[in-house]
C-alpha cells in the first residue's frame, strides 16, 4: 500500500474517533452546539473525504490498469488537505469561545479554506490524469 493511501486511511479514522466525540459533546449540551462547523467538518471533509481520497488513490487506478500520474501530488496533497481541515476548524472555532481578533482569524480561515480546496482539485488533476486516456496520435 503507498504512503499516502495509509496516510489518508489512518487521518480518516482517526477524525472519524474525534469528530463523534465532539459529537457527543453537543448531544449533552446545546451550549456545545457551537461546535457542529467543527463537528461536521471533520466527519465529512476528515473521516469520509479522506477515506474516498484513500480508498480511491489505490482501487481507481488498479480499476484502470494504470499507474497514478503524480505520487508527489497525492503526497502534497495529503497535507494540505490536513493542514487547510485543522486550520479551517480552529479559527472557526476560537472566537466562539475566546474574545480574539475576528478580522485576523477570518483572514486566516479563509487562507486554510484555500488550502483545502487546492487539496481538492489536486485530486481532481491527479485522478482525471490517471484515467481519461489520452487520444491516440495517428502514425
Ligand atoms: C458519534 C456519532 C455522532 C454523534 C453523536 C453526532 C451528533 C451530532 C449533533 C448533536 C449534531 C448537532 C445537531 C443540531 O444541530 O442540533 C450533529 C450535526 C451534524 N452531524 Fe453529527 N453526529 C455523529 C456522527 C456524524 C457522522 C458520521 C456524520 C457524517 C459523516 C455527521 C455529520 C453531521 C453534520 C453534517 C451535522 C450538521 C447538520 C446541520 O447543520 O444541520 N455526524 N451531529
Amino acid at each position: 500500500m503507498d504512503s499516502y493511501v495509509k496516510n489518508f486511511i489512518i487521518a480518516s479514522v482517526v477524525y472519524l474517533g474525534i469528530s463523534s466525540l465532539f459529537g457527543i459533546m453537543m448531544m449533552a449540551s446545546p451550549a456545545h452546539l457551537t461546535l457542529k462547523f467543527v463537528h461536521s467538518h471533520l466527519m465529512l471533509l476528515g473521516w469520509v473525504t479522506m477515506m474516498i481520497y484513500g480508498v480511491g488513490y489505490h482501487v481507481l487506478p488498479r480499476f484502470a490498469g494504470r499507474l497514478i500520474k503524480s505520487r508527489k501530488a497525492a503526497e502534497a496533497q495529503f497535507w494540505l488537505a490536513n493542514i487547510g481541515l485543522i486550520g479551517m476548524v480552529i479559527s472557526y472555532t476560537i472566537p466562539a469561545y475566546y474574545s480574539a481578533q475576528e478580522c485576523v482569524l477570518r483572514i486566516a480561515g479563509a487562507a486554510f479554506g484555500i488550502m483545502e480546496a487546492a487539496s481538492i482539485m489536486l485530486f481532481v488533476y491527479n485522478m482525471l490524469a490517471t484515467l481519461v486516456p489520452k487520444p491516440e496520435h495517428p502514425a
